[in-house]
């Protein structure tokens, strides 16, 4: 049930929509190129999933924070998982309801927190300072928060060390062993203070449903230790993490179903209402980079292709050597040679590659090539290194037409910032 597919015409198709007639009809190059309907499957296999339990999904918008997306999740019943002001700022004026938000982070802001506390959002206690600031922040807006322990349970979630966050030598969370220390602080602020819940999150990419599980053992052991403090704690909290398939290779990975199921029992044998923070899951496959082939050439014996895509749109290869699948949008003349490439963009950095040693047809000049499964931390951590604005985006709505969903960031958006000075 994938949004883009090759057809047997040989040309890739987003819904039911030719990526080369979308290239041809667009005025720039590269941009995003989303399915709509994709999204909305998405979260309904997350509700299908959470039937019988009283949950949150609470996206996190850090994976893409268009705000049209956003709407989106929002109408399809999501909340959302902040780590920002800016981003708490933006769930607001996407509608979402601040009572299914999160606001997490290890170095949120008295300000944000402040907002924060006013909106009613539950904010994650991550150390000892941020309780102190949280308890500020309650007094500064009148208003009492619910919080949660992040507990880091030390689970290694046997990923990037870039993306893996739950284990001990994290900056994320508070150390298991001071717990007593947080609940203490906790007692001494009834004013200012509601503990409502725990939560943990473990890693990104996460391709094994059993280290979900494991975790969820030791958050329910926790909270089994706070209630019996007297706490009243109601949600557990698993945070994201659930990887996708990148490889297109046949893999059979977990779904939300089986991740959901994995805690199941857990969640109702405590009668938690259980919070998720997926992002990656939600998005990421329902998006391509959709750039042109610049030219071809040898190096040697390394041959390239290169594209006017690069690591300022889509960073995340040269950042995490993260394998996206690539493929061109368009079939090539019968006999084209079928060679091994190293995809690669125009920025002035070794580092800008999308993909190594790719094998392909040699593409003609102008050819269209998509970054496929690009709807996660693509968009979202775009730069504009080497002046490469930031590109449109679009979707292919439920009716088959399309629509942009951001304007493309110009050179005059970036000559505005030096205005009067
Ligand atoms: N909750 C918390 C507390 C998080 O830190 C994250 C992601 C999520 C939820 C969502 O995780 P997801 O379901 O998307 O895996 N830039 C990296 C990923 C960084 C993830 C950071 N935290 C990448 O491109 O792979």
């Amino acid at each position: 049930n994938h949004c883009f597919r090759k057809s047997s015409d040989g040309f890739l198709y987003c819904e039911g929509v030719k990526v080369q007639d979308v290239m041809d009809s667009v005025e720039r190059r590269p941009f995003y190129l989303y399915s709509k309907p994709q999204i909305t499957r998405n979260v309904e296999a997350y509700k299908e999933a959470l039937e019988g339990l009283s949950s949150i999904i609470g996206y996190a918008i850090k994976a893409n924070n268009n705000l049209k997306i956003l709407e989106h999740l929002r109408r399809l019943g999501c909340g959302a998982v902040l780590v920002s002001g800016n981003e708490l700022r933006l769930a607001l004026r996407a509608g979402f309801d601040p009572t299914r938000c999160i606001f997490n982070g290890n170095g949120k802001l008295l300000e944000d927190l402040v907002l924060a506390a006013q909106e009613g959002v539950f904010v994650n206690v991550d150390s000892e300072f941020d309780l102190e600031n949280i308890v500020a922040a309650a007094r500064i807006a009148g208003k009492k928060v619910n919080v949660l322990l992040r507990i880091n349970p030390d689970v290694d979630p046997q990923v990037h060390p870039y993306v893996a966050t739950g284990n001990k030598n994290s900056k994320f969370g508070i150390r298991n062993e001071k717990l007593q220390w947080f609940l203490d602080a906790v007692k001494a602020h009834p004013e200012e203070l509601k503990l409502v819940g725990a939560h943990c999150h473990l890693g990104s990419t996460i391709t094994k449903v059993d280290i979900f599980r494991d975790a969820a053992v030791l958050m329910v052991n926790y909270i089994d230790e706070i209630r019996a403090q007297g706490f009243e704690v109601n949600y557990l909290n698993i945070g994201g993490g659930l990887g996708i398939d990148y490889y297109h290779a046949g893999a059979v990975l977990p779904t939300p179903r089986d991740l959901i199921n994995t805690v199941r029992e857990l969640v109702l044998s405590r009668s938690l209402n259980l919070i998720i923070e997926p992002g990656r899951s939600l998005i990421a496959n329902t998006c391509c980079l959709v750039n042109r082939v610049t030219g071809v050439k040898t190096n040697g014996t390394k041959n390239f292709v290169v594209i006017d895509g690069s690591m300022a749109e889509l960073i995340r290869p040269s950042l995490y050597d993260a394998y996206q699948h690539i493929e061109l949008v368009s079939p090539t003349p019968p006999g084209t040679e079928v060679s091994t490439f190293d995809v690669v963009g125009p920025v002035c950095e070794s580092a800008d590659f999308l993909g190594k040693e790719r094998e392909l047809p040699t593409p003609p000049k102008g050819a269209g090539l998509v970054v496929h499964d690009a709807g996660a931390y693509c968009m979202s951590m775009a730069s504009t290194y080497n002046l490469k604005m930031r590109p449109p985006e679009y979707w292919v709505k439920e009716d088959g037409s399309l629509a942009k969903i951001r304007h493309g960031e110009t050179f005059e958006d970036h000559v505005r910032f030096f205005e009067g000075l």
